[in-house]
C-alpha cells in the first residue's frame, strides 16, 4: 500500500490528514459481505461458524471505517430471500445479531455512532426486533459515523414502499405527480438524508449486486476482492480504498 491512506491507516487516525486526501474517500461505502459458508466448508466447520468469524471481520471493518471518518457505511447482513436458508442457519444469524448489538452498543454509541436498520423488522423475531429499535433509538441523536445494517432487506421492497409513500402523498394532494422528482424518492428510502454509495464492495469474488441498495448504487463504482468475508481485512480494505482513490468518475459526463 502506498500515499496517504498508509499514513492514515498506520496511525489509525480519526481521520487522513488533509482535505485533499478526506476527498479521495468515499462518502458512502456499501459492503456485500459475502463468501462466510465457503469459508467454514474450506475450514472444515459449520456454516454458523463461518458467520462468528465473518462477525469478527465486521467489527474490525466498522472500527476501521470510523477511524478513516468515512461518513457513511452500509452492510448487507441478511436479506429478504435468506429466511429460504435452513432453520438452523437462520436461528445463528439470528442469535450472531442479538450477541453483535448486546456486545458492541456501548462502544459504537460512545464513538458516536448512529445506528439505522434498513430493512423490514416486522417479520423479525421479537427479542431481535426490540433489540435493533433500541439500538437506533440509543444512537439517534449521534452525529458521527452513519452505519447502516441491512436485515431482512430488499432493495425492490425498499422501491416499492418508497413508491406506495409517494402515492399517499399525491393520493391526499400534498404533492401533484409531476412534483415527484429523484430526491423525492431518494427522502423515501431507509437511506435518507445520505449520500449515494459512491463504493460497493463484494467480497468472495461473486460479481452480483443481489438486490443491494438499488437507487442508492446508480452511480457506485464496485471492486469484487476474491478474499472471503472471514478472512478479509483491514489491509485488504484499505487496499481497495486506495483503488477507489484513483477511479475517474464521470457520472455520465467527459
Ligand atoms: C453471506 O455469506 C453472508 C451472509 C448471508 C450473512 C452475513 C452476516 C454476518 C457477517 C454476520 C451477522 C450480522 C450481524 C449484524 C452481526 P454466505 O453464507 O452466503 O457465503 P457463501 O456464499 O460462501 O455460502
Amino acid at each position: 500500500m502506498k500515499g496517504w491512506l498508509k499514513i492514515a491507516s498506520r496511525t489509525l487516525q480519526k481521520a487522513p490528514r488533509t482535505a485533499d486526501e478526506f476527498d479521495k474517500l468515499p462518502k458512502h461505502v456499501a459492503i456485500i459481505m459475502d463468501g462466510n459458508g465457503r469459508w467454514a466448508q474450506k475450514h472444515k466447520l459449520s456454516v454458523s461458524k463461518g458467520h462468528r468469524q465473518g462477525t469478527e471481520t465486521l467489527r474490525e471493518i466498522i472500527r476501521h471505517t470510523d477511524d478513516l471518518g468515512i461518513g457513511s457505511l452500509s452492510l448487507y447482513a441478511f436479506s429478504t430471500e435468506n429466511w429460504n436458508r435452513s432453520e438452523e442457519e437462520v436461528s445463528a444469524l439470528m442469535q450472531l445479531m442479538l450477541d453483535f448489538f448486546h456486545s458492541e452498543i456501548d462502544e459504537l454509541d460512545a464513538k458516536n455512532v448512529r445506528i439505522l436498520i434498513l430493512g423490514d423488522k416486522g417479520r423479525l423475531p421479537e427479542k431481535q426486533r426490540e433489540t435493533l429499535l433500541e439500538a437506533e433509538r440509543r444512537t439517534g441523536s449521534n452525529t458521527g459515523l452513519r452505519l447502516n445494517i441491512a436485515i431482512n432487506y430488499g432493495g425492490r421492497a425498499e422501491l416499492v414502499k418508497a413508491v406506495q409513500e409517494i402515492a399517499t402523498l399525491v393520493k391526499n394532494g400534498t404533492i401533484t405527480a409531476g412534483e415527484i422528482t429523484e430526491e423525492t424518492v431518494a427522502n423515501h428510502l431507509y437511506t435518507a438524508g445520505q449520500p449515494d454509495v459512491d463504493f460497493l464492495i463484494r467480497t468472495s469474488g461473486e460479481q452480483r449486486l443481489s438486490n443491494f441498495l438499488l437507487y442508492q448504487c446508480a452511480y457506485a463504482e464496485f471492486a469484487f476482492p476474491e478474499t472471503l468475508w472471514p478472512d478479509f481485512t483491514v489491509h485488504d480494505y484499505d487496499q481497495a480504498l486506495e483503488a477507489f482513490s484513483h477511479r475517474q468518475r464521470r457520472f455520465g459526463g467527459r
